[in-house]
């Protein structure tokens, strides 16, 4: 019997188990993958200023910091024009450009140090008695189990299984078109990351390292990579983004990422607790969904540590309420 079963090696279970480690409640993580294939996914890359601070505030900061790009603020283009946002000057806050996988790494590594406990390779197949006596079924090296504990965390992404037994409905919407990404090897053409209105479609030029930029063209919904022969992504991206610095480099990595949200209401049932893209999934613009599945857990931690402290369900019972509320 462990205190909190968490489902997914993401930044949300991760975090979440960190987390509750420095309050003293034990949790088990279960994830599917491999520790190299997590740690290896490439996916958002921008920390907003709340994330940076949960990371340096929980002790998992200091490569962040060190190697992290710090921005004050974004370039809108609309048509060519620019219009800079200066989020230090208009907030006091900034954002800073460093992965996702390099958050993952961070969190694994302090888990590991600390004595926790993460089973790659281990696929949840079910979860049952959520009203009072939950349990985790799982599969390992071929082998069936199940795992005993008295709150789950359904941190298992937009394609897990938590979401699917609860009796919570689900809000969707299909965006008309995809954004079509790549990962260069060029240096970044501008030093802060630039979204641009074109009157062909939306471009977003961001970057990884000094080295490495990470480039964005809207595309058709129905379009494939066959459409997209690297000489087109480049002469679309200088169109669009009007950017006469951006050089072309070789290309690392391509996909194309349909545009989709959906939100899970509520996001909780009996012992069951959805965070990340498990309860909600936003178009990949901003690193949003990573930032919202750090803010997730940070509130599910001090709700279950109420819990655990003083034996107050109040947080637990309004852990949905304080998104939707
Ligand atoms: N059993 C065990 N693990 C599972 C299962 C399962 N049945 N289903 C999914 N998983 C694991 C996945 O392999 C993945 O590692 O759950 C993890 C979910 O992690 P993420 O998809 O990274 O989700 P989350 O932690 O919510 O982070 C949200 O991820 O979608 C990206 O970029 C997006 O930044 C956002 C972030």
């Amino acid at each position: 019997m462990t205190q909190v079963g968490i489902i997914g090696a993401g930044p949300a279970g991760l975090m979440l188990s960190h987390l509750l480690h420095g309050q003293g409640i034990a949790s088990v993580v279960l994830e599917r993958r491999s520790r190299d294939y997590v740690e290896r996914r490439v996916r958002a890359g921008v920390l907003e200023q709340g994330s940076t601070d949960l990371l340096a505030a929980s002790g998992v900061g200091q490569r962040m910091q060190r190697e992290g790009l710090a921005h004050d603020g974004i370039k809108l283009r609309f048509a060519g024009e620019e219009h800079r946002i200066d989020f230090r000057r208009l907030t006091g806050r900034g954002i800073t450009v460093y992965g996702q996988q390099e958050v993952v790494k961070d969190l694994i590594t302090q888990r590991l140090a600390d004595g926790g406990e993460i089973w790659f390779e281990t696929e949840v197949t079910a979860i049952e008695g959520i009203d009072n006596n939950p349990r985790i079924a799982y599969r390992r090296n071929g082998d069936e189990a199940t795992l005993s504990c008295e709150f789950v965390a359904g941190c298992d992404g937009s394609h897990g299984v938590a979401h699917a037994g609860m009796d919570a409905k689900s809000y969707e919407r299909s965006y008309p078109f995809s954004w079509l990404g790549i990962l260069a090897k060029t240096p970044p053409a501008s030093n802060e990351l630039i979204y641009a209105y074109h009157e062909r479609g939306f471009a977003l030029h961001s970057m990884r390292s000094p080295e490495i930029s990470r480039l964005y063209v809207q595309v058709d919904a129905d379009d494939t990579m066959d459409a997209w022969p690297e000489a087109r992504i480049w002469d679309e991206l200088r169109l669009r983004l009007a950017e006469p610095r951006l050089q072309p480099g070789e290309i690392i990595e391509d996909g194309i990422t349909p545009m989709r949200s959906m939100v899970m209401e509520p996001m909780q049932c009996g012992r069951l607790f959805l965070a990340g893209d498990a309860a909600h999934i936003v178009p990949a613009t901003g690193a949003k969904g990573m930032n919202l599945a750090l803010a997730d857990v940070k509130v599910l931690a001090e709700a279950l540590t109420a819990w655990y402290r003083s034996a107050s369900r109040d947080l637990l019972d309004h852990y949905s309420d304080r998104w939707h509320g």
